[in-house]
């Protein structure tokens, strides 16, 4: 039986550009997917098929036991979404948007009116509250954006960058509420560039990348995949770094990664900490100074670079065709202020 969402074959074309080229997805009720990727990877479009906002040209769509092109209507009932561009009534006060999303949700005035109080509390908005959402800076927009979307608890939940543009606080208070709402049993996918934040919220992970799922598992598996421990290297001067990249050549078991403005050298290795003493021998030899040395374990950046071929931060921009995509961006600047 599949999930409480499940997708198969997705596929969405927009004029030249595939942003679904086969999407397949299961995640079990209960439980939290993370899909990751990079600009353009098709995060959002997938996340807008499932939440009915737009028709795929091709495959299946179940959300909650439910048909999504059969049923929309109905799907929509049984979930909650918080897009990637926050959604809230500019003219409205924060109270009065969440009050009008519990009544929309057939909750009584009364319901509607402590829940409000409950979300606004909850999401550091209590002093704000009755100002009009205009006046809100990107963060709390953001937050009155993620209130809206947890007035009701709908079985199934979709997050699209729930923590873009929060700071670390807010963000660590949001997950909080994500692991409460988890823990009540709700099913959620998650979107994020935030590695961090998947490795601590999903239970299982999905990389996507053209359209397409590259890879996918528990944040340990992919990390597994990745290979097993790293040789991380901080030279002293710039100048050495090439030196530095020939000894790790040498004594490492893949391609040497380089930062160059913090002047640090990653390779994947074997042999541990006998390898590493062999590092600083060899550097020491050539007369490389370090700042800094040290083994470590794969993080989830370390798989995304390997699987995508480059950081989540600094992905390309790919597609800028479209008004759509133009206004959400404008409007995320904006948010940023
Ligand atoms: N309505 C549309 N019209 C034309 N192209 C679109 C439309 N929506 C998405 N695209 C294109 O489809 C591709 C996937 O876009 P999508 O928004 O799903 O990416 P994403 O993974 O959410 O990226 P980001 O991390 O930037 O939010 C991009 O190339 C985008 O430009
Ligand atoms: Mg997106």
């Amino acid at each position: 039986m599949p999930g409480a969402i499940y997708a198969e074959g997705l596929v969405k074309t927009f004029g030249a550009v595939k942003a679904l080229d086969g999407v397949d997805l299961d995640v079990p009720e209960g439980a939290v997917m993370g899909l990751l990727g990079p600009n353009g990877a098709g995060k959002t479009t997938t996340v807008r098929v499932l939440t009915t906002l737009l028709q795929p040209d091709r495959g299946k769509a179940v959300v909650a036991g439910i048909d999504v092109l059969k049923h929309p209507n109905e799907v929509r009932r049984s979930i909650g979404l918080s897009g990637q561009f926050a959604a809230v009534d500019e003219y409205l006060t924060g109270r009065e948007n969440l009050r009008m999303v519990g009544r929309l949700y057939q909750l009584s005035p009364r319901d509607a009116k402590a829940r409000a109080a409950e979300l606004l509390e909850r999401f550091n908005l209590a002093e704000a509250a009755d100002r009009p959402a205009k006046t809100y800076s990107g963060g709390m927009r953001r937050r009155l954006d993620l209130a809206a979307a947890l007035v009701v608890s709908p079985p199934v939940m979709f997050m699209d960058e729930p923590t873009t543009g929060l700071d670390p606080r807010n963000r660590q208070q949001l997950w909080d509420v994500i692991q409460e709402l988890v823990r009540g049993g709700t099913t959620l996918l998650l979107t994020t560039q935030y590695l961090e934040e998947a490795d601590r919220l999903a239970d299982s992970i999905c990389v996507v990348d053209h359209g397409r799922v590259i890879a996918r598992g528990t944040a340990d598996e992919l990390k597994a995949r990745t290979g097993g421990e790293r040789v991380e290297v901080v030279v002293h001067d710039p100048a050495r770094i090439a030196t530095a990249r020939e000894v790790l050549t040498g004594l490492g078991k893949g391609e040497v990664a380089i930062e160059e403005h913090t002047r640090r050298l990653t390779v994947p290795v074997t042999g541990g900490a006998r390898l590493l003493a062999e590092v600083i021998r060899e550097l020491d030899g050539r007369d490389v100074e370090i700042d800094d040395i040290g083994l470590r374990r794969p993080t989830l950046d370390d798989v995304f670079i390997s699987l995508t071929g480059h950081a989540a931060e600094q992905a390309p921009e790919n597609g800028d065709t479209e008004e759509n995509e133009r206004g959400g961006r404008t409007s995320r600047e904006e948010a940023a202020v």
